[in-house]
């Protein structure tokens, strides 16, 4: 049995694999849509969410399957004390798969160690959120065809975003991949994430302005401040605005330079670039879907 804590958790053929059947869900959709029939997928989220909640339901009723689960820990005996560990136990007598958001850093790794089904890390804390690198490396593939040689931009909240963490720890395994980091100096990109970088000679940047390094970016990957990983008020009100992409900023960046987010957005990319054929969050979003199916099927061993 296979959890998916990490995106490092699968070797990059085994991602390969993942994205060539994402592919063929995409365009061959009829053909999946009674593979996990009789088969539940349970929703655990601790944490808000409405993309990878949703995502993970829609994938699992897109295969036949059904759907379970909670959408707020208020909701849960987690508010009288349950623990995860007893949580999951309980959710594998319900759940054949099993997808866990938590605001505690690790928790779905606690969790996946109690499990009798796979477990699924839906995001934890500001660690990591594996299926949304998934679903960013997906859209990079099937949009630029191929998972190589680029200069990547990642601005905004480098420090707190696990999406970011998570998309730097599975671009570095690709080739020629080189690393922009836009943020201001209090949010910038953790330092044993550079360490990694330093040790393996991947070449990276940081810089505070994203006007004078907008030519060079192959992606922009774009993100939020992270409002509820701040301590304190002042501090997220003096950040929230420092970066908004906006169509000035636009007419710097290469003509298929392509602006992903995994979203939610809040005031970093202006509405008015939202037509650019440049802007593929939304495109992102539907990318999730396939390959949240190929990650269900996959870890639950179906072969259609
Ligand atoms: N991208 C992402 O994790 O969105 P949600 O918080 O809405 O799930």
């Amino acid at each position: 049995m296979r959890h998916l804590m990490s995106p490092l958790d699968f070797t990059v053929e085994e991602l390969d694999k993942l994205f060539d059947l994402a592919n063929d869900i995409e365009h061959n959709m009829a053909k999946y849509a009674h593979a996990c029939d009789g088969k539940k997928l349970a929703t655990c989220f601790y944490e808000p969410s409405t993309r990878t909640r949703l995502s993970f339901e829609s994938a699992m009723l897109n295969l036949g399957g059904s759907v379970i689960g909670f959408s707020d820990a208020g909701s849960s005996s987690a508010s009288k004390g349950e623990s995860v560990s007893d949580t999951i136990r309980v959710i594998s007598c319900f759940a054949d798969i099993c997808a866990i958001r938590h605001p505690k850093e690790g928790a779905p790794m606690v969790a996946a160690s109690k499990s009798s089904i796979p477990v699924i890390n839906a995001g934890d804390g500001g660690h990591q959120h594996p299926t949304q690198t998934l679903t960013d490396l997906l859209t990079i593939r099937s949009l630029k065809g191929k998972l190589k040689n680029f200069t990547v931009g990642l601005c905004g909240d480098l420090k707190f975003g696990r999406t970011v963490h998570s998309l730097i720890h599975a671009l570095i395994r690709y080739p020629d991949i080189q690393f922009i980091f836009i943020s201001p100096e209090e949010l910038k990109v953790p330092d044993y994430l550079t360490d990694i970088l330093k040790e393996k000679n991947i070449p990276y940047e940081e810089v505070i302005r994203l006007e004078e390094i907008m030519p060079r970016l192959d992606f922009l990957y774009m993100t939020r401040v992270q409002k509820e990983r701040f301590f304190n008020e002042e501090d997220y009100v003096r950040l929230k605005d420092f970066y908004i992409l906006d169509k000035t900023k636009m007419e710097l960046a290469k003509s298929d330079m392509l602006v992903l987010h995994p979203l939610p957005r809040v005031n970093e990319i202006s509405v008015e670039i939202d037509d650019d054929p440049r802007a593929a969050y939304f495109k992102q979003v539907q990318y999730g879907v396939y390959v949240r199916m190929a990650l269900v099927l996959t870890l639950l061993e179906v072969e259609v």
